[in-house]
């Protein structure tokens, strides 16, 4: 992992007047990823189970999955404001307390804001592919993003990757299955628990699968 090859190119959309008044109005709750210390009791209000979603992107499966598990905070980061302000009105509309934002790299994140042992699982739906050969470098799955993620994740803690790019899906499943660290504990199609994300409709539509890939910590 290097500190100058990035996982994302900064995307400029044209931002809705409503996504445009939620940032205005919640935008001072979103955590600057800046490096430093996070603590995430403090950060939730809460002691409870802490999941970290990368990549969240318009913030649909981040929404469904914490409504669905208000036992466990969920932290979602992405470095793209418009789809952080999406997520931030589903939060209010559905008036999700167990949800908190970052914008920033996700690798700062993990590496230099949580503490160690601290996170109960870490999700990446739909990483950018990056399809062409002389771009793989930029993907976000690789060893050193793997052997991050390994000293945040608590012993027994899950990791959840998606893709529906099959080259990337072969190389994330080569890579866990001889970190030393993981133990995969299923492959294969999406699981009941995660809903169908934005990205991967996209994909769904003009005929790619998906492959979901659930390793333990050990
Ligand atoms: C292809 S999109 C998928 C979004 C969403 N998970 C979905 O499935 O619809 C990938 C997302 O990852 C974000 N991303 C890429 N690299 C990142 C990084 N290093 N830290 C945080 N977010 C990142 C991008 O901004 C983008 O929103």
């Amino acid at each position: 992992m290097s500190d100058t090859i990035r996982s994302y190119r900064h995307r400029r959309g044209r931002m809705g007047a409503t996504t445009t008044a939620v940032l205005g109005r919640l935008g001072d709750r979103i955590v600057a990823v800046d490096g430093s210390p996070l603590d995430p009791t403090t950060l939730f209000s809460r002691a409870a189970p802490l999941v970290v979603e990368v990549g969240s992107g318009m913030g649909e499966a981040t929404a469904a999955m914490a409504a669905a598990d208000p036992g466990r905070n969920l932290l979602a980061v992405d470095v793209h404001l418009q789809g952080l302000g999406r997520l931030l009105r589903r939060i209010e509309e559905q008036g999700l307390t167990n949800v908190r934002v970052a914008e920033g790299d996700a690798v700062v994140l993990l590496r230099d804001m949580l503490p160690p042992d601290s996170v109960d699982e870490v999700r990446v739906f739909f990483p950018d592919p990056w399809p062409k050969s002389r771009h793989a470098k930029r993907r976000l799955v690789q060893q050193g993003f793997l052997d991050v993620v390994a000293t945040r994740l608590r012993a027994g803690g899950m990791l959840h990757v998606a893709t529906d790019w099959t080259p990337y899906a072969e190389q994330v499943a080569a890579l866990v299955r001889r970190h030393p660290s993981y133990v995969v504990v299923q492959e294969g199609p999406r699981p009941a628990s995660r809903p169908v994300t934005r990205f991967e409709q996209q994909g769904l539509d003009v005929g790619r699968a998906s492959w979901d890939l659930l390793s333990r910590r050990v």
